[in-house]
């Protein structure tokens, strides 16, 4: 088993991560944790127990950490995720609730319980790992793999013109994870997943309609650029009607941003990678994140030639591979939406 420590901000690409770790046989999740971001934090919690019990995963602990960033105001974002986070997508309200735990105190626990065996997962601002490495600065330590989809380097932001979401939302968090990182094997340093690989992923509706033929839906499912906006699915099988009708939303969103009828999908390539499903190159790299300036605020900056003199503390992705990232999505989200039926 692969047991599994995420923290997320749900979200349509961090629904789809959730979706595809949970259609693997081996994934356990150990905790989930929520924070804020694309919406706020208990919506975030709400969004993320339905999309687990959609896929059948009702048992697993579900936290809030932070209800803001560590030192600047919360932004979320409905123009991206729509006002609930899934976009059109409107899932049963959730049986289960959130646990009485906080984020970090669950993770600090769990990798203290079980250390060297925990894959990190962070498709979120990185608030709650911020706070969970003050509680216990070991941490860095004490996880496995750690995985995190944030920054862009050579790279045009998604924000502002050079800053990342994840990263934009909370810069300081950002900084204080990366300095943690300093000086450790490199074995040990997170794989970051930035805006410079993740934009690759561009999800398209054909992708979908694919992912229905797989879960053997009778009907193929059709998202099209020329249907009007907020059409809702009517196919049978509740996991691809949820996932269709979220991921129009995510491709009406980029359409309306000049990128074309897609969405680019960052956080289930993060999973991937994760899980070890995916391949990708890394460099080894010394990553700083800007807190001071107006116009750079959140801006992540990649040192690979040790210029600054300090070690590494990250390795960013340099390489990934779409089409067989978008086989492997259809074959496995498919084949569990065909189970669950
Ligand atoms: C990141 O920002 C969020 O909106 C997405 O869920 C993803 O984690 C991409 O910049
Ligand atoms: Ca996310």
């Amino acid at each position: 088993m692969t047991k599994y420590l995420l923290d997320v901000d749900t979200g349509i690409d961090d629904a789809l991560a959730l979706v595809y770790l949970a259609s693997l046989p081996d994934t356990e999740f150990v905790a989930v944790t929520a924070s804020p971001g694309n919406v706020d934090v208990q919506q975030v919690a709400r969004n993320t127990l339905a999309i687990l019990e959609l896929c059948g995963r009702r048992d697993v602990d579900v936290a809030v950490g932070a209800e803001g960033p560590l030192s600047v105001p919360l932004v979320t974002t409905p123009e991206t995720h729509g006002p609930q986070g899934l976009g059109h997508a409107v899932l049963p309200a959730p049986a289960g609730t959130v646990s009485g735990r906080h984020a970090a105190d669950l993770w600090v626990e769990a990798a203290r319980a079980r250390p060297g065996e925990l894959t990190a997962l962070i498709t979120a601002p990185l608030t709650n790992f911020a706070l969970a490495i003050r509680r216990e600065p070991r941490l860095p330590e004490l996880l496995g793999k750690v995985v995190i989809m944030g920054g862009s380097f050579y790279h045009q932001g998604n924000t502002t013109p050079t800053a990342e979401w994840n990263t934009h939302v909370d810069p300081h968090a950002a900084k204080e994870v990366y300095a943690a990182y300093r000086g450790l094997p490199l074995e040990r340093l997170p794989i970051i997943c930035s805006l410079d690989t993740t934009e690759r992923m561009e999800m398209k509706p054909e992708h979908l309609r694919r992912l229905a033929e797989e879960a053997r839906c009778p009907a193929p499912e059709l998202v099209l650029p020329e249907q009007p906006e907020g059409v809702r699915s009517t196919a049978g099988n509740p996991l691809v009607r949820h996932l269709s009708d979220a991921l129009r939303f995510y491709f009406e969103f980029h359409r309306h941003y000049d990128q074309g009828y897609l969405a680019h999908v960052h956080d289930y390539f993060a999973a991937g990678v994760a899980a070890g499903t995916l391949d990708c190159s890394t460099r080894p790299a010394t990553v700083d994140v800007e807190v001071e300036s107006t116009l750079l605020m959140g801006t992540t900056v990649a040192d690979y030639r040790a210029l600054w003199g300090h070690p590494f503390n990250a390795r960013i992705v340099s390489e990934n591979h779409p089409e067989a990232a978008f086989d492997e999505l259809v074959t496995a989200v498919g084949s569990l939406a065909r189970r669950l039926g």
